[in-house]
């Protein structure tokens, strides 16, 4: 059973700070659109993909999609409003049941397997699932004035990746419900969350990077490099 896809394509990459969204810088000698969409399609070869991108955007180029059956949304204001579209762009076709994965085009390292681990989770868990690392490093809070207030308990947390995802009619209803009630919602599962539902934390690859900064694509460059040389052997 393939999944939907959602890839949400719409930000400006302010925090880049480049001359361009950063999902149109080049990474590895293509764009980093085209790259993620590459490992998706490795993954789900005959999956059905929702792009989001800014109705204004002169740059996105359709033959950087691998897939065979896709379409182009107007992206939103925020990150959520552009998945809502989404979804509302492909209700004639998808059924409540359907598994969606949404996947942040700024992910272009995350690899095959975790891909499907997730989406295998995804199909089994009708309260959907995403992929997440446990953190590291120790986690200080401060006191609003730069000094350290305390040391908070860093067992049992995780950072929150994507993809991120849920039956298709869950996922809908989840980020309608947010919307209404206001919930501030910057990933999927957080919406699901604010519904009383506990969607399952897939452990994965703490180099599924989210290219933010400006320094994140040279760190982009050497983990695609280092995952090539891992899987050629
Ligand atoms: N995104 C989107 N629609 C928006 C805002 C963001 O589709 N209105 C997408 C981005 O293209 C990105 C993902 O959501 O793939 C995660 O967002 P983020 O990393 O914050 O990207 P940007 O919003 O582009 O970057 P910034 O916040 O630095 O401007
Ligand atoms: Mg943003």
């Amino acid at each position: 059973e393939t999944p939907w896809l959602v890839v949400p394509a719409a930000g400006q990459g302010r925090r880049m700070g480049a001359d361009r969204p950063k999902q149109y810088l080049p990474l590895a000698g293509a764009p980093v659109l085209a790259r993620t969409l590459q490992r998706l399609h490795l993954a789900f070869p005959r999956a059905r993909l929702c792009l989001c991108l800014d109705p204004e955007d002169g740059r996105f180029d359709p033959a950087w999609v691998p897939f065979a059956d896709w379409r182009r949304v107007p992206g939103g204001a925020e990150r959520v409003d552009s998945v809502v579209n989404a979804l509302m762009a492909i209700a004639g076709d998808a059924a409540d049941e359907d598994p969606v994965l949404v996947h942040d085009v700024a992910r272009p390292c995350v690899t095959v397997d975790d891909l499907r681990r997730l989406h295998a989770a995804v199909v089994e868990d009708p309260v959907g699932a995403l992929l997440a690392a446990p953190v590291a490093d120790t986690m200080k809070r401060d006191d609003g004035a730069g000094r350290v207030r305390g040391t908070e308990p860093r067992a049992g947390l995780w950072h929150a990746q994507t993809p991120q995802g849920f039956p298709y009619g869950l996922l809908r209803r989840a980020l309608a419900a947010a919307a209404e009630h206001g919930v501030a919602v910057t990933d999927e599962a957080s919406a699901v969350e604010a519904l009383g539902m506990a969607p399952r934390l897939i452990g994965a690859r703490r180099d599924n990077l989210k290219i933010t900064h400006p320094e994140d694509l040279a760190l982009a460059e050497l983990i695609l490099a280092a995952q090539a040389a891992a899987s050629s052997h």
